[in-house]
């Protein structure tokens, strides 16, 4: 298998990509959102859903190391431009 965590999988762009790798049967899909922006609905049904957020790096680290995880795909983002600015400190310290 091949363990996936998809980190905004709840959103717009997420939940297609998580509809487009389920169809690969090899695929186990997590998906980490924490729904600020995504809807429930979206969640696709044959994924693993856990809800957080990913300036959790204990979480993160956790998620990777207890379902194997092989490949992240990061969607998880504020659209907002202003509230993405005003937040950027944290998103950098997560990076690095
Ligand atoms: N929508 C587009 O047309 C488009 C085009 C090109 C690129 N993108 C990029 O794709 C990415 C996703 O865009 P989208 O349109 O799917 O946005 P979206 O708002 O629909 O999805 C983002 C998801 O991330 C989640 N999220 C936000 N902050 C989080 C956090 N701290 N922890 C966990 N989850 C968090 C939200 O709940 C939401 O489900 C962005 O980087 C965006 O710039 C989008």
């Amino acid at each position: 298998m091949n363990n996936i965590l998809l980190t905004g999988g709840a959103g717009y762009i997420g939940s297609h990509i998580s509809e487009l790798l389920s169809k690969k049967k090899t695929n186990n899909i997590f998906i980490l959102d924490n729904l600020s922006t995504g809807y429930k609905i979206l969640i696709n049904k044959k994924s693993h859903f856990l809800k957080g957020d990913i300036n959790d790096v204990n979480l993160i680290k956790k998620i990777i190391n207890k379902h194997n995880i092989e490949t992240i795909i990061h969607l998880a983002a504020l659209l907002n431009v202003s509230e993405a600015e005003s937040k950027k400190k944290n998103i950098i310290k997560i990076i690095f």
